[in-house]
């Protein structure tokens, strides 16, 4: 597929909630996290990744038709299922700019946060309007400082 680097400017903002698959491990977890990071940066794509045993929750920035090849890739990655978008939009500066994909993950250092955007006794992103993703991220990732 020829891509046009023309709409580059065009920046948009994606955010999802998938199920992880039952197979995948803490290994796998931080391979997807590696792979993430490096075409990314190849990409121009930058974005928050959060995920615990059970679900994941990302938001991906860049040029629009690049967010699109990646949910294609998202949609095809066996490594999760059951995608729901919760929010997209135009954006005219990055939120993320800084990381190629920044994450997080349960700790008891952050668990107070989780339990902040949680409706049920563990954290489930398909619950969280757009809002709250968006805060829930913010909080997490200043958390770590
Ligand atoms: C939860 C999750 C998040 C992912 N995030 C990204 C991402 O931010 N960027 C990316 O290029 N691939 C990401 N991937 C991997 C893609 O689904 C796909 O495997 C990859 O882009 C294909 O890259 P390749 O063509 O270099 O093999 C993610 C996969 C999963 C399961």
């Amino acid at each position: 597929m020829t891509q046009s680097t023309a709409d580059a400017h065009i920046l948009v903002s994606m955010t999802y909630a998938s199920r992880a698959n039952p197979d995948v491990s803490a290994k796998d977890f931080n391979e997807i996290l590696k792979q993430a990071q490096e075409n990314n940066t190849a990409n121009g794509i930058t974005g928050m990744l959060i995920f615990n045993k059970n679900y994941f929750l990302q938001t991906i920035e860049g040029p629009r038709a690049q967010i699109n090849r990646l949910l294609y890739s998202l949609l095809a990655d066996q490594r999760h299922r059951d995608l729901q978008v919760i929010d997209t939009h135009e954006i005219t500066s990055r939120k993320w700019a800084k990381w190629s994909m920044n994450y997080a993950s349960p700790t008891q250092d952050n668990a107070a946060i989780y339990l902040k955007y949680s409706t049920t006794v563990d954290f489930n992103p398909y619950l969280l309007n757009a809002g709250s993703s968006s805060d829930l991220m913010r909080e997490l990732s200043s958390q770590k400082g």
